[in-house]
């Protein structure tokens, strides 16, 4: 059965979805991990749309995300999300509800131009130290929740790029969509 929601191991830049979600910084510049990883599949094309979209609309604010063209990458387009830096303490939550809106606001984007299928890395829980076990409970319960009322995009993947994070999304996807048949 065809699955909205659903989880697979494997590199995010061999995906030909219609958009892939790239774990950006606010200056939209190449960095290591997923968005070395992206760009470097991508070519200098994708490098040049990030710099024309920071001149014409400047930094992308944590939380937010914008969208650009995917140059020699499989998928469609590609939209650049940026995720929180983790801190403990009381600036807990407000890192939390930020990852939320990069997962949301990413996901209004795909609407916006009318994409149906999205591929998700883990956001934030890399160079940005975010708790992947947290991060995983943000990440599935915010598509969950928008993919209810939003019937345009057909299926989210999550790109699980280790072992540890498939297994945690794993469990997670089992605990946090059960009895959600329409939706796994
Ligand atoms: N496919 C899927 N997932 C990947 C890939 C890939 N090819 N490469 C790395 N990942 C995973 C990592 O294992 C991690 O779980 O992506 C997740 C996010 O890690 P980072 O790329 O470090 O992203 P983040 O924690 O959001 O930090 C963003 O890091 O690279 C810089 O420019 C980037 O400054 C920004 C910051």
């Amino acid at each position: 059965m065809h699955k909205r929601i659903m989880m697979i191991k494997g590199d995010i830049t061999h995906l030909p979805v219609d958009a892939i979600v790239n774990a950006a910084r606010t200056s939209l510049r190449s960095g290591g991990g997923v968005s070395g990883a992206i760009h470097r599949a991508a070519g200098p094309k994708l490098k040049k749309l990030c710099q024309q979209q920071r001149h014409q609309q400047g930094a992308c604010p944590t939380g937010h995300a914008v969208i650009t063209d995917a140059g020699n990458l499989p998928s469609r387009k590609v939209i650049h999300a940026v995720g929180p830096v983790w801190r403990w303490g009381w600036r807990a939550t407000l890192k939390q509800s930020q990852l939320a809106s990069a997962y949301q606001n990413s996901l209004l984007l795909a609407v916006e131009h009318g994409l149906q299928t999205i591929a998700f890395p883990a956001i934030s829980t890399g160079h940005y130290h975010f708790p992947r076990l947290l991060a995983a409970r943000i990440a599935i319960t915010t598509v969950r929740d928008f993919l209810k009322s939003n019937p345009v995009i057909s299926q989210v993947i999550f790109v699980c790029f280790s072992e540890r994070d498939a297994a945690i999304y794993q469990t997670s996807l089992d605990f946090y969509l059960k009895g959600e048949d329409d939706l796994c």
